[in-house]
């Protein structure tokens, strides 16, 4: 297949052509928010499926029906994605969880007037980029993302979080979130939280680790999806010459950047 017939571009970002027809967009650019939605919002490889275990165990007070019996792309929809258009996502009860990689200037009309609660995974760009390599490259530059979400009109509705602090604290990130998302957990259902989404036992969530998508779509035996679940892999990939270059470009593009970046 040719570039063309793979990819589309939409508001100036490569998306692929399968998941996003001219339909699917429509319905996205047409989609009313709630105020009590609850929006991820993450380039790719930063911790999108992460989150999508964990928002779920958070609203359901630690029931872990939901993660064991939906699949997670109908669990936590992809509202930029196909299927979002015939998930009925408008008869969902509040609050309703969606996932998004799309950019921050590429979010709908609905969601700059009602301003949904939203959570944006942050990952050292060094390990999405390893990340990536064992995947795809697609959906814009880190960059661009990066710097619309942070930089979003209004703040008040978004938590940020880092995936490094999932990593090294994964109970007191799940005690953040849910204290944003307004939930108050007992210490029992945090610690029952956080240990079905640690890495290994989410691993072996069929409903999570995408083991259900065709070989066609998602060959796993070339890398699995979920791969390492560490941080600072990069270390382990990257020559010194290759991190330094890399830093050089991360230093130009992000001069005028003011963000407490955990990996900065
Ligand atoms: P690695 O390839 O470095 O292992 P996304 O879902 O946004 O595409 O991100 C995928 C990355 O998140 C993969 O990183 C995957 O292994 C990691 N990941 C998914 N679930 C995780 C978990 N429970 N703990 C740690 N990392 C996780």
């Amino acid at each position: 297949m040719t570039e063309a017939e793979l990819y589309s571009v939409y508001k100036g970002v490569y998306v692929p052509k399968l998941l996003h027809p001219p339909e699917c967009l429509k319905y996205y650019e047409e989609f009313n928010f709630r105020e009590d939605d609850i929006l991820i919002a993450a380039y790719p490889k930063s911790g999108t499926t992460w989150m999508k275990e964990i928002v779920p165990l958070i609203q359901s007070e630690g029931d872990l029906t939901p993660v064991q019996t939906i699949p997670n792309w109908d669990r936590v929809p992809w509202l930029e994605e196909n299927r979002a258009s015939i998930l009925n996502l408008e008869e969902r009860p509040s609050p309703r969880i969606f996932a998004t990689h799309f950019h921050y200037n590429m979010m709908p009309e609905s969601f700059f007037k009602v301003k949904p609660k939203v959570l944006c995974v942050l990952r050292n760009p060094k390990d999405v980029f390893v990340s990536s390599f064992y995947y795809y490259v697609m959906f814009g530059s880190w960059f661009d993302h990066v710097k619309g979400w942070i930089h979003a009109k209004h703040q008040e509705n978004i938590l940020y979080i880092f995936y490094e602090e999932m990593i090294m604290d994964l109970k007191e990130s799940v005690r953040k979130l849910s204290s944003f998302l307004g939930k108050s957990l007992g210490e029992e259902l945090i610690e029952k939280i956080s240990d079905h989404c640690v890495f290994k036992n989410m691993k072996q969530n069929q409903m999570s680790n995408y083991s259900l998508v065709p070989a066609e779509f998602l060959d796993q035996n070339k890398s699995e999806f979920l791969r390492k679940g560490i941080s600072g892999d990069w270390r382990n990939t990257l020559t010194t010459a290759q991190s330094d270059h890399f830093d050089s470009v991360y230093e130009e593009k992000m001069k005028d950047v003011k963000f407490p970046f955990l990996w900065a």
